[in-house]
């Protein structure tokens, strides 16, 4: 490779602008598209350790601590919904 062959191949700073500016939209849409989902599940040890549904509604259920807000859906799978904790104990 000649000298000249190998400038050419040197990211400019406009190209370097413009890959910067990409990252953030796609950063931008990819954060902003999580937001709308449901709140995660905490990743605290009562959470990481509860690995069945009838677990979590032990407390979320309408006699528990924390109660699932009115009109929540009956059933389902809580992971469908609601990010499961990074350290999650178990499989559903
Ligand atoms: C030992 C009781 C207990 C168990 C079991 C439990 N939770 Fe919770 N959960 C809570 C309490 C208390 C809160 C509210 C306080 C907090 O954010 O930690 C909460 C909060 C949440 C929230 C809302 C977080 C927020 O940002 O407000 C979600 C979603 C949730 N739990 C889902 C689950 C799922 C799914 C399971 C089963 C894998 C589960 N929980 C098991 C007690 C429990
Ligand atoms: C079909 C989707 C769906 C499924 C499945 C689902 N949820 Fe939810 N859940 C929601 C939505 C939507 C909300 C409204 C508040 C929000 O954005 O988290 C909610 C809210 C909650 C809250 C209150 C969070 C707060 O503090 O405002 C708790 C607790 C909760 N869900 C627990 C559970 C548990 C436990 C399960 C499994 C038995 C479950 N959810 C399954 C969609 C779902």
């Amino acid at each position: 490779m000649t000298e000249q062959q190998k400038l050419k191949w040197q990211p400019g700073r406009r190209d370097l602008l413009f890959f910067g500016i990409i990252a953030i939209v796609v950063l931008t849409l990819v954060l902003g598209s999580s937001e709308r989902k449901t709140k995660p599940v905490p990743d605290d040890e009562m959470h990481r350790t509860a690995t069945s549904r009838d677990a979590c509604m032990t407390c979320h259920g309408s006699d528990g601590v924390s109660p699932q807000p009115k009109g929540h859906i009956k059933g389902g799978q809580c992971f469908q919904c609601h990010q499961q904790p990074k350290h999650w104990a178990g499989m559903q």
